[in-house]
């Protein structure tokens, strides 16, 4: 169906594109133009010109690290949080005259501690294996999506101080799909440590179209990347179960309109394809009912003949086969939301849409919005991501090595084996490294 509002003329022809396409053609929104669902929150979100991540966010970051002894309890911390939230929110609107986005992460409310706690995961297991003889290599990080680039400047810093041998020999790299943000964290490398680190690699791009094989033992780092990968969107039919894959349409008055057409899309059908391989039986998706109401369903006057929309996470799953192909030895670090609040209605595994305005945080019922002002972001189904990435990164054994498979770990799990607690605990005995982001698991392996 068409949108109510629109005033637009239907029989403009539309042209198929990608954001690959949108970024190399378009400094604005394009119109009268066709794109799966993925390329078109791609497009909205990375477009170099008008993209979310291009023009509007920010990463929320205190000037130096909290003294969390000073808190009466958790409730006195985000009081803080909210007055410096609210002063750099105000600075930025006096200066600029567009809102813009600014969002917090674990590694900036609780630095340093956060990027200690990462670097002794990574130390304790990188010892564990050179212990056990099964490389001697020096210590090489990959991390993808820096922000601020605190957490390379954090972990860094740690293993300078604690580590000086494997300091000497490591290397840090950083894959960034932002020229922004690179360019942000090249000057943080430089100037947030009292001595510069000189053994980072700042690599502009974007991780989904890495070509370079790494054939060294490495760590993979990712906080809070992937809720930001764009997801295709399926619905089924309640006959068949036959998936549909959905496709936004553009029209010349900026007005958007979703379709569906059969799966043709390789990435898609590889993703269900994939699934449906994972467990016997296979996994099934809860868009789909039971049979009971599929009969009942029937009875009913203009029932629809597709399920409801389900969001599938077909760049998360490009990125698995990145890291199996490219990154054959590595072992992940990756943290994100499992859940989130005021997600998109009616649909499985929605994201949410928001955009802040005026100080106030708008969510949205759809993520068929202005491209470039909303953040789109999903809750990541931690257990289907285990399975997926165990298939495509740990189906053959490495030589020489016991790259097992990965495990899923609570925020509060990992910071009870990592964190030093005691540097983020208040006076009442309340600690947000344990108790805060508790919507946040980690995978590793
Ligand atoms: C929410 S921020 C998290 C930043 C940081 N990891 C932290 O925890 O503070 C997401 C980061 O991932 C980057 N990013 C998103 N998609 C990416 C991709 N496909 N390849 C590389 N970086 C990406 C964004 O530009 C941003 O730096």
């Amino acid at each position: 169906m068409r949108m109510p509002v629109t005033t637009a003329d239907p029989h403009i022809p539309s042209e198929r594109v990608s954001a690959f396409e949108c970024a190399r053609r378009f400094t604005k929104p394009p119109r009268n133009v066709t794109m799966l669902t993925r390329e078109f929150i791609n497009d909205s979100l990375y477009n170099p010109a008008y993209g979310y991540f291009s023009k509007q966010a920010l990463i929320f970051s205190p000037r130096k690290g909290f003294d969390f002894s000073a808190f009466r309890d958790s409730a006195d911390f985000l009081k803080t949080i909210g007055r410096h939230y609210q002063e750099m929110e105000s600075e930025l609107d006096d200066v600029r005259n567009i809102p813009r986005q600014l969002w917090h992460t674990p590694t900036e409310l609780l630095k340093p501690w956060y990027g200690y706690s990462v670097a002794r995961h990574i130390i304790n297991q990188y010892k564990a294996e050179r212990d056990s003889r099964q490389h001697n290599e020096p210590l090489v990080v990959y991390e993808m999506g820096g922000g601020n680039g605190t957490l390379m400047v954090n972990v860094l810093d740690y293993i300078r101080e604690q580590e000086p041998e494997i300091y000497n020999r490591m290397t840090y790299n950083l894959i960034e799909i932002s020229t922004k943000l690179a360019k942000k964290q090249l000057r943080r490398q430089a100037h947030q440590s009292s001595v510069p680190h000189s053994n980072v690699n700042i690599i502009n791009k974007s991780i989904l179209d890495w070509s370079l094989r790494v054939d060294d033992p490495c760590f993979f780092v990712a906080m809070e990347v992937i809720d930001n990968f764009a997801h295709d969107v399926v619905r089924y039919d309640f006959e068949t179960g036959e998936p549909y894959q959905a496709f936004v349409r553009v029209y010349d008055d900026g007005e958007f309109e979703e379709f569906y057409e059969s799966v043709s899309d390789p990435l898609i059908s590889d993703y269900l394809n994939t699934r449906a391989s994972l467990t016997n039986p296979p996994y099934r998706s809860p868009a789909l009912s039971s049979a009971l109401y599929r009969r009942i369903r029937r009875q009913l006057p203009l029932a629809p003949n597709l399920t409801k929309p389900e969001f599938i996470p077909t760049q998360a799953f490009q990125f698995c086969r990145v890291l199996g192909k490219y990154f054959p030895r590595h072992r992940l670090v990756l943290s994100d939301f499992y859940k989130l609040p005021e997600t998109v209605p009616n649909a499985v595994d929605a994201p949410v849409v928001q955009t802040r305005f005026s100080g106030v945080m708008v969510p949205c019922e759809t993520y068929l919005v202005q491209p470039g002002w909303f953040d789109i972001f999903f809750p990541t189904n931690f257990e289907l991501l285990k399975q997926m990435y165990d298939s495509i990164c740990r189906k053959k054994p490495i030589p020489g090595s016991d790259l097992s498979l990965s495990r899923i770990c609570t925020q509060h799990e990992f910071a009870k084996a990592n964190a030093y607690l005691d540097k983020t605990r208040t006076r009442s005995g309340e600690n947000p490294m344990l108790d805060f982001y508790e919507n946040n698991k980690f995978l590793l392996s």
